[in-house]
């Protein structure tokens, strides 16, 4: 990396151990209660949290499941965005590493709530055991929803790092970090594969919307390195800080 990359390490992480924890627990509570509190309040949808075949969970698993994709997809961006510079024109780098942190905490809290609240679905029927280990969830797709909790337990260990880089050290920390790509096709196939929304028309537009962007930011990030390395400038660099060869 050249002296002119935006290199994560110049920015210290801005959400700290306890307020990642705090945050992430109130985020799924709020989630819950609001799930448990709403019907008093909105009679339509006691009917449809209650009875025998209650669809509100799964409407819910299915938009928070949205959602949590979404906020994946811009913390890859601006993740993107800081090493191909392109976060330098808006909204700047510091800040771009700060969204970048703060929207994968708030992505991660709802991919919790996506696939807690799918315990009320009577259909799927998973029981909590199922949730927490990969490829159990027998009567419901279990390769696929497998996928989908590993992606969920590597966004959980990436997002863990940022608090123990110092422990680690900034080169394990990158190399993990790279993991999170991994991880967004995870995310992408599980829900293609295991989704009632990939055959409507908006999921699939949704999915390549999606994965083309950030193939295209990738494509960018890389030719990126690739001039910078190549520019005189960065050659100069490189050629004076390198050792001197012996003579004779
Ligand atoms: C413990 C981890 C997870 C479990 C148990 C789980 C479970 C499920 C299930 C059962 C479905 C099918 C719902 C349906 O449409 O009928 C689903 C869909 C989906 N999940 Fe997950 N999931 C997990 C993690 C994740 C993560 C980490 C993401 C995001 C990165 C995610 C994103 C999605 C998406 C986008 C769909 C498609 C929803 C639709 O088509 O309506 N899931 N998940």
């Amino acid at each position: 990396m050249s002296e002119n990359s935006p290199d994560p390490v110049e920015y210290e992480s801005s959400v700290n151990i306890q307020t990642f924890l705090t945050f992430f627990v109130a985020m799924t509570v709020g989630l819950l209660v609001a799930v448990l509190i709403l019907p008093s309040w909105l009679p339509n949808m006691s009917f449809s949290l209650g009875g025998d075949a209650p669809k509100a969970f799964w409407y819910l698993s299915r938009a928070t499941a949205f959602v949590s994709l979404s906020l994946l997809w811009l913390s890859m961006a601006l993740g993107l965005g800081i090493t191909n510079k392109m976060a330098r024109l808006w909204p700047g780098a510091p800040a771009a590493f700060a969204l970048h942190e703060y929207v994968s905490l708030l992505g991660l809290a709802f991919a919790v709530f996506h696939a807690i609240v799918i315990l009320g679905d009577h259909y799927i029927n998973f029981t909590l055991l199922q949730l927490f280990i990969p490829f159990s969830t027998v009567d419901y797709r279990p390769f696929w929803v497998g996928i989908g909790q590993l992606a969920f337990y590597t966004w959980a260990i990436l997002a863990l790092t940022f608090y123990i880089r110092p422990v680690i050290g900034q080169k394990s920390w990158r190399l993990l970090h790279y993991g999170s790509f991994a991880m967004y096709l995870m995310g992408i196939f599980h829900g293609l594969f295991s989704g009632t929304d990939t055959s409507a028309g908006w999921g699939q537009n949704y999915y390549w919307i999606s994965a083309g962007s950030l193939l295209f930011l990738l494509t960018y990030r890389i030719l990126a390195s690739v001039i910078d390395g190549l520019s005189p400038q960065n050659k100069q660099q490189t050629q004076v800080s390198a050792p001197r060869p012996t003579q004779g």
